[in-house]
């Protein structure tokens, strides 16, 4: 298992020239360093830029926003990426993450990274549809991979989903972030990255991640 200073210096260290989906967009701060460092061949943004009030969300956080604030995100995020959309390369989905998940093809996903709803429940649901659609071998990654008092109090179960995942379906954690500090690139709580174990790796990258032998390497 590797650390990294920050968030955007691990998935730097993820594959480049992939399928890649960010689910939670908000106004496409880390969309931009996903597509400036690694380049995808697709980037799938899925957010419901919608104002919700189920209870399984997180009211005191201040991405709990009116529906004027989602709309006029929802537009930056056009607006923001409107070269990369017109060639193909980034696609918006506005949705709800498992029903947007669920038009993706199985197995199309080479990893992606998971900062929407950050309650158990909306992570585990999040995280059962992924173990069809990323590609045996893929990486779930994700963000507030945290469970200290006040992020309990904020109803987040990150933790909770992603380590009972793990021990469900043989997935282990391959990276995360130490942090601090409040720049988007260097978001004070911690990052995490899954993946399937004993997966021979998809990626030339894995063998220096993984620490694996050379001749095991893809
Ligand atoms: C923390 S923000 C995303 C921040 C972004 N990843 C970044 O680092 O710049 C969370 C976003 O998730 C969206 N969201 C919350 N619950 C969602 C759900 N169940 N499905 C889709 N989007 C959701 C919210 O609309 C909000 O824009």
């Amino acid at each position: 298992m590797r650390t990294f200073p920050r968030r955007g210096r691990m998935i730097r260290a993820l594959p480049h020239n992939a399928v890649v989906v960010e689910i939670g967009v908000n106004q496409g701060e880390f969309s931009q360093t996903i597509l400036s460092k690694t380049s995808p061949r697709k980037l799938h943004l899925i957010d419901c830029w919608e104002e919700h009030h189920e209870g399984l969300d997180y009211p005191h956080d201040g991405f709990y926003a009116k529906q004027a604030d989602h709309q006029s995100n929802f537009d930056l995020v056009r607006q923001r990426f409107a070269g990369p959309i017109a060639t193909g390369q980034v696609a918006v989905h506005r949705g709800y993450s498992v029903p947007m998940l669920e038009t993706l093809a199985d197995a199309s996903i080479d990893w992606v990274y998971v900062d929407a709803n950050h309650s158990y429940e909306a992570v585990a649901a999040e995280l059962a549809v992924l173990l069809r659609k990323v590609k045996p071998g893929g990486v779930i990654a994700g963000h507030d991979y945290i469970s200290t008092p006040y992020w309990k109090e904020r109803n987040y179960g990150v933790v909770e989903a992603v380590d009972e995942f793990c021990w469900r379906h043989g997935w282990e954690l391959i990276g995360r972030t130490t942090g601090p500090g409040w720049d988007i690139d260097q978001s004070d709580n911690p990052s995490f990255a899954i993946r399937q174990k004993g997966l021979p790796p998809l990626w030339s990258w894995s063998r220096e991640w993984l620490r694996l032998p050379a001749r095991r390497a893809a």
